[in-house]
């Protein structure tokens, strides 16, 4: 399964749903997962307990693919493989710009010789709709799409969708939404239980099942560059990443 974990909205939980999903599919559901931080603030990475600026970073994945594939291995669990963030990466959205011919597929090619070691590839991408986004679907083109559960977050999930039909149409990718997830839960608050109605009416059967609550462990384990799924294995959030990894090892 080839996953991409995109919203073009910042701050949803895309990073930190990837690092929590690639941790147990790693570990409690024994899959070879590969980790592709797409994104310059390298979040995921930091999420995961990589350092920020690393010697390797997923520049050289796309602009110098000669130089070879090196993930950082076995990243807090075994089994689990991470091309991390680099700030530089800024830069290669403007690279590939220049070769529209090749540019959408770079990531894509670059996966292709390592494909095979893994059963499950995460791609976190960043907030943008660009030529990364391309590159990301076109890799991975099964799409999680991560929503907070606050007012008009439903729209931009309607921009995201017009972005993938039309990614669909250049690409010739057979891009599919693998699911809708829920962030940002709060029982207490009005709000979040509407938008949850809203997005159940606009995505049906697409809509996972599972729902993350806004939690501070959620946050703070982050933080610490260990998901919460390791942190606190027992906790509510815990047991809702896990809950997720069984839906979209039954989706795919
Ligand atoms: N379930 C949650 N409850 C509370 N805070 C969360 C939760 N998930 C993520 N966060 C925090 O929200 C912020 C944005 O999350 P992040 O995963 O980086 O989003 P994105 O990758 O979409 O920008 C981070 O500070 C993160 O620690
Ligand atoms: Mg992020």
């Amino acid at each position: 399964m080839r996953i991409s974990v995109i919203n073009q909205k910042g701050g949803v939980g895309k990073s930190t749903t990837t690092a929590n999903l690639a941790v147990v599919l790693a570990r409690d559901f024994r899959r070879r997962v590969l980790v592709i931080d797409w994104d310059a603030q390298a979040n995921a990475s930091a999420f995961l307990g990589l350092p920020e600026t690393p010697a390797w970073g997923n520049t050289n994945l796309v602009l110098e693919p000669t130089r070879g594939f090196h993930p950082a291995r076995d990243v807090l669990v075994d089994g689990l493989d991470v091309v991390p963030g680099c700030p530089d990466f800024a830069l290669v959205e403007r690279q590939l710009l220049g070769d529209l011919l090749t540019g959408p597929r770079r990531l894509r090619r670059a996966l292709e010789p390592v494909a095979s070691r893994y059963d499950i590839i995460l791609t976190d991408c960043g907030p943008t709709l660009g030529m990364l986004a391309i590159n990301a679907v076109a890799a991975c083109p099964d799409v999680l799409v991560p929503i907070e559960l606050a007012h008009a977050a439903a729209l931009g999930a309607l921009t995201l969708q017009k972005f993938l039909v039309e990614a669909q149409s250049n690409l010739e990718a057979s891009i599919r939404t693998l699911g809708v997830l829920p962030t940002f839960l709060d029982d207490r608050e009005k709000t979040p239980r509407e938008v949850l109605g809203d997005l159940s009416r606009i995505f049906g059967a697409s809509l996972f099942t599972t729902a993350i609550h806004s939690a501070a462990n959620v946050r703070d384990a982050g933080g610490q560059g260990r998901p919460v799924v390791l942190t606190e294995p027992h906790s509510r959030g815990a047991e809702e990443y896990r809950a997720l990894a069984k839906e979209v090892v039954n989706r795919g």
